[in-house]
């Protein structure tokens, strides 16, 4: 064997024993982001909420939020606002009781699920809670 041909050999051995530990790796970093969005996240305060009905965190961290109610509220309605459709934000009509894509007029029944499409998924929601005065979230 020529000197080339087995540093090629070593080079590939080395890259195929080593796969196996990176996806192992991969997967623990995966788990690790699962259990972390398990957490509750705040979201905004009361205060914030209180003020129109309503309370929009596209940066959250386990994503972005709409929470709708108000502090006083028995059940706070939190889903994410993004269309399953393409993505536009979905606003919060609160006659209708309804979210509304302004891009192609889906709409969303307060459970998330879709009442008109084109959207034909759910929105995703969030389960929600007051803590003193912050607004929080958990994914469901
Ligand atoms: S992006 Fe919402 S209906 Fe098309």
């Amino acid at each position: 064997m020529k000197r080339r041909d087995f540093m090629t050999c070593i080079g590939v051995g080395s890259l195929v024993s080593s796969l196996p530990v990176k996806v192992a790796a991969s997967e623990q970093n995966t788990t690790a982001i699962s259990s972390v969005s398990g957490d509750w996240q705040t979201v905004g305060t009361t205060a914030e909420l209180d003020k129109t009905g309503q309370l929009l965190n596209e940066k959250s961290p386990v994503g972005s939020v709409l929470v709708v109610g108000t502090s006083t509220s028995k059940n706070l309605i939190a889903v994410n606002p993004t269309c399953t459709h393409m993505g536009c934000t979905v606003e919060w009509l609160s006659n209708e009781k309804i979210f509304l894509c302004p891009c192609h007029a889906s709409e969303y029944k307060l459970d998330g699920k879709v009442q008109n499409g084109p959207a034909t998924k759910p929105l995703s929601t969030y389960t929600t809670k007051i803590e003193g005065n912050l607004v929080m979230v958990r994914r469901t």
